[in-house]
């Protein structure tokens, strides 16, 4: 059992809020998978690379895998910035362009094996919170506590758009993104989103971003109590 919380579940269910949260709480670090297939997305349209070479999506992983660095940020939104080398490229990493690519980059197999192996090797390493679509599942099973959080796509929305801040105009369009990824993340072959079968299934349709905290680190001290 690792000293590490799994944290999984669709686009914008709020796990990267929730994550620092706990994190800081805990004096963990961040770990947002998310954001290692958002920058293999990002690379591969700055090369304009074809999205359905599997190949060549998976040469540039390799090369870009082992490059990425997390570094802890409390001030910003994300708490941490992710930095390839020397490059920092948190601010590029959301935007419309790389969220409507990234479920395509993150079908490939090949790709995920390259990241899923540098999240293993960083998750192994204990006192982490992390959070993506597999790690209960494929990338952390050792996790001492696994949690899958949900919300309806429409509540998803409407807090992502909260976020933005010409929001409301972008309300269908961001709902749209949210509804496709949620179907390709569940629908492909290798590492669908699902919930691990021991992981804490948490709806927080109609809790607040405290509700759920609260309830992450109680689960968590429960899980560390009653393990040996
Ligand atoms: O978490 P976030 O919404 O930023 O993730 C972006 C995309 O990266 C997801 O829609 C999914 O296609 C992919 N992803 C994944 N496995 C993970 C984390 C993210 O396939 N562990």
């Amino acid at each position: 059992v690792i000293e590490a919380i799994a944290l999984d579940g669709p686009a914008a269910s709020g796990k990267t809020t929730v994550a620092r949260r706990v994190a800081q709480t805990l004096g963990f670090a961040v770990i947002d998978t998310g954001a290692m297939y958002r920058a293999v997305a990002l690379a591969a349209l700055e090369r304009a690379l074809a999205l359905d070479d599997g190949g060549a999506l998976t040469a540039l992983a390799e090369s870009e895998g082992p490059r990425y660095r997390f570094l802890p940020d409390g001030e910003g939104e994300q708490g941490y910035r992710l930095r390839v080398g020397d490059r920092d490229v948190t601010d590029l990493l959301y935007t419309e362009r790389v969220s409507v690519a990234v479920p395509r980059v993150a079908a490939v197999s090949g790709v995920r094996a390259v990241l899923a192996r540098e999240q293993r090797r960083i998750g192994l390493e204990g006192r982490v919170v992390m959070t993506g679509r597999d790690i209960g599942t494929v990338v952390l099973p050792e996790a001492a506590l696994k949690v899958f959080m949900t919300a309806s796509a429409e509540e998803r929305a409407r807090r992502r758009v909260a976020q933005l801040d010409d929001g409301a105009e972008q309300f269908p369009a961001v709902l749209a993104n949210i509804r496709e990824r949620d179907r390709m993340d569940s629908e492909r072959a290798d590492s669908p989103l699902v919930a691990a079968a021991d992981a804490v299934a948490l709806d927080t349709t109609a809790l607040s971003l405290e509700q759920v905290v609260a309830r992450v680190l109680e689960l968590f001290s429960r899980r560390v109590a009653s393990t040996p």
